[in-house]
């Protein structure tokens, strides 16, 4: 298979990467959404976050993290004192997976084979950036990461060495929207774990 060397013209690289993630096929979910929904950030981006797959406002835009969860995701990484212009930002699975309700087009998880078919393209996209650090956001992410499934509480609050490099894992922002109880507290952990990553990128 091929794959990209780091170095070089890593401009041109991701943009030929972006370019041909377009017309993916590794998986049925190209049949799925609207568009496929690359990464977004610097390429010398020192914290690289993965979440799940686009939601319905991001297979629209074109862009990670832009709906509802990535509104969460903005306040929390403001309140942690991360910049998100300075991160790169992208997500297990690249296409928006979904069952039509009415009008509503109802999210529904990756399942293993899906993440496993789009994890070449994170991994391109990690060979490209090297980041010193990569942040899991949520369980789907940590199982394309350490390439098996891991519970969040297990592997929470720690660096990991994978063959990514250095990685933590947090949770996800959309489940701080679903949480019932104890929310503020949740969301307030969330902001500890983006601070505490936040300067160890530094
Ligand atoms: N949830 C994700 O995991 N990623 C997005 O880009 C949006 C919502």
């Amino acid at each position: 298979e091929k794959r990209l060397q780091p170095g070089g013209n890593a401009l041109a690289a991701w943009e030929a990467l972006v370019a041909e993630a377009r017309s993916c096929t590794r998986c049925d979910l190209y049949k799925c959404g609207t568009q496929t929904v690359f990464g977004e950030g610097p390429l010398d981006a020192r914290l690289l976050f993965v979440g799940e797959q686009p939601g319905d406002q991001e297979d629209l835009a074109g862009r990670p993290f832009v709906g509802p969860a990535g509104g969460v995701f903005d306040k929390a990484l403001a309140d942690a004192g991360v910049d998100r212009a300075a991160t790169y930002v992208t997500n297990a699975v690249k296409h928006f997976k979904f069952e039509r309700r009415g009008k509503r087009r109802i999210h529904s998880k990756p399942d293993g084979p899906e993440i496993t078919a789009c994890r070449w393209w994170l991994e391109q996209e990690l060979a490209l950036i090297r980041p010193p650090i990569t942040v899991a956001l949520g369980a789907t992410a940590a199982r394309s990461l350490f390439g098996k499934a891991v519970t969040i509480s297990a592997t929470r609050g720690k660096p990991h060495a994978l063959e990514a490099g250095e990685t933590w894992v947090t949770v996800h922002p959309s489940f701080l929207l679903r949480v019932r109880d104890n929310r503020e507290e949740e969301y307030a952990r969330f902001v500890e774990d983006l601070h505490a990553i936040g300067e160890r990128a530094k």
